[in-house]
């Protein structure tokens, strides 16, 4: 017996040993020692794992995913590589170093578009919409929307929309909360008021989710849960949404994203048929894809602004009493008392005089940005200003959460919250557009900047002429990681009727 196996070929020999449980063994040995290895040798960004790439850092701190990347970027000075699970396809880039952003975003925007990751996931429900489209589309649209949204009809009418609700909605909630004393989330509330500003500015029909007794409506959901099943094709590998949808099953069943745009369909058919004046391009599917694009892109960044901002200045009294000042001093100008019951709102000139509450506004977005990190993607191979190699079909991630907060962009204070960095001379300013991409920049800088700043003055003045706000006691605020920088569990208040002269009284 011996004899026929010291004749035997060595590899027959070590393959008659060889059992399963040996090559599993062999395996997870390598695949500690190329742990161990990456461990050791990596000096900067996060650790990309073997086999399973960059996916269980993330996994490890998905909890704090915005803070752990500012951390990384901090440590590898702006920029990092990285890639997701083998065969899985996934690989680029993280940077927050404003001349790469400002190379993506303007001086080789060619090169850099949303991409067919980003389309693939946006498809079903945004199709060819201005937030999804690239190249001649995108621009078509993009000069269509700027003639709109620019003409003195949109705006008179946007801003009017924003006072109307104000007055006769936002405040009679608050009115009611302030009279029950009872805790409520300011956040859905804000949500439910920017959802039907956009209605109403961008569709002409109001949806009604800030009616007094604060309604589930039906169209919002199905637009909030058609916004959630996108979120979702972000984070989960195509192999298994892509037979989800396929077979019609779990959140990718047709019931789903499909009759959710069917809602918007029909809303859009009846109110498109109303419109007397008819635009050339606006064939249903053309408007359709406007107006979701355009809910999508204006319905809930400003409202997550300002439940930052009414949550940050409750950390800093000092801010919220010069905006207070700031606030009695217009309507002195206006010949108002501080004490009167006037129930008029401020006018365009009065909003653009609120130096200080826009600087306030700018830093509460800077620290909370609502879009907390973009992506685009490379076409072909590139190389960014700080030298770093960007690979044909890389996914590139600028993180303006992290930019925010960078001590090479911002200095020392970086993390302080102070309103005063954004005001010289008594005016604001305005600070480079590659440092603070809250509203991206170059090409596709938002187009509801200017909008969105009054619809955001005209509300925070509103409220803090009216009422003082608490945070509930032990409530925890921190972000929830998705596109965009909701606060996870709301912001749980406590509001109370107090006038601006009551308040200018409590800080003297
Ligand atoms: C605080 C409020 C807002 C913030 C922080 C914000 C931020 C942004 C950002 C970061 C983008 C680029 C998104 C991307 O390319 O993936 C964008 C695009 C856009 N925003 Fe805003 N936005 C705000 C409010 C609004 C409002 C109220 C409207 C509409 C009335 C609006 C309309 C648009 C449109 C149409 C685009 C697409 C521009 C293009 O791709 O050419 N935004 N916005």
């Amino acid at each position: 017996m011996s004899e026929i196996s010291s004749s035997m070929p060595l590899t027959e020999r070590v393959y008659n040993h060889l059992c399963l449980s040996d090559v599993s063994l062999a395996l997870l040995g390598l695949f500690v020692f190329c742990c161990v290895r990456e461990k050791v040798t990596k000096k900067l960004g996060p650790t990309i794992w073997p086999v399973f790439g960059i996916t269980p850092e993330f996994f490890f701190h998905r909890n704090d995913v915005y803070g752990w990347a500012t951390r990384c970027l901090k440590k590898c000075r702006g920029t990092f590589l990285y890639n997701g699970i083998w065969l899985g396809g996934s690989y680029g880039a993280v940077t927050c170093v404003p001349a790469n952003v400002e190379y993506m975003l303007k001086t080789n925007f060619k090169n850099f578009p949303k991409g067919a990751f980003f389309k693939e996931r946006f498809n079903d429900l945004l199709e060819d919409g201005i937030f999804n489209a690239d190249a001649e589309s995108w621009k078509e649209q993009r000069r269509i929307i700027i003639t709109e949204m620019h003409s003195t009809r949109f705006v008179e009418h946007s801003f009017q929309t924003t006072q109307d609700l104000v007055r006769k909605k936002l405040l009679k909630v608050m009115e009611s909360f302030a009279r029950s004393q009872e805790a409520f989330d300011l956040q859905d509330v804000l949500l439910r008021l920017t959802f039907d500003n956009i209605c109403i500015a961008g569709l002409g029909d109001d949806p009604g989710t800030l009616d007094s007794d604060l309604p589930l409506v039906p169209f919002a959901q199905a637009f909030e849960e058609a916004t959630e099943s996108t979120m979702f094709r972000f984070m989960i590998p195509p192999f298994i949404w892509k037979p989800l949808k396929f077979f019609d099953i779990g959140y990718e069943k047709e019931g789903t994203l499909g009759n959710r745009s069917d809602v918007l369909s029909r809303i859009i058919e009846i109110e498109s048929h109303k419109t007397t004046d008819e635009k050339d391009p606006s064939t249903i599917k053309f408007f359709r894809q406007f107006c979701t694009s355009f809910i999508l892109a204006g319905r809930d960044t400003s409202s997550v602004a300002l439940t930052w901002f009414f949550w940050v200045i409750q950390k800093h009294p000092e801010v919220e009493n010069k905006i207070i000042r700031e606030i009695s001093e217009i309507l002195r100008q206006r010949g108002d008392s501080p004490t009167s019951k006037n129930e008029s709102l401020f006018t365009v000139k009065e909003l653009n005089d609120m130096v200080y509450l826009q600087a306030a506004l700018s830093e509460t977005m800077r620290l909370y940005p609502p879009i907390p990190m973009e992506m685009k993607q490379a076409i072909e191979d590139d190389v960014f200003p700080d030298g770093t190699f960007i690979r044909k079909g890389s996914r590139v991630y600028f993180a303006t959460y992290a930019m925010g907060r960078m001590e090479s962009i911002w200095g020392k204070d970086c993390e302080s919250f102070k309103p005063e960095r954004w005001i010289q001379s008594g005016n604001f300013v305005n600070d480079d557009q590659f440092k603070y991409v809250v509203f991206n920049a170059g090409p596709r800088l938002c187009l509801g900047k200017t909008f969105a700043y009054l619809q955001m003055k005209t509300i925070a003045a509103s409220v803090l002429s009216r009422y003082s706000i608490k945070v509930a006691k032990d409530h925890v605020v921190v972000p929830r990681v998705t596109t965009t920088l909701y606060m996870r569990h709301g912001l749980k208040v406590t509001i109370s009727s107090k006038s601006l002269e009551e308040k200018i009284h409590v800080q003297d």
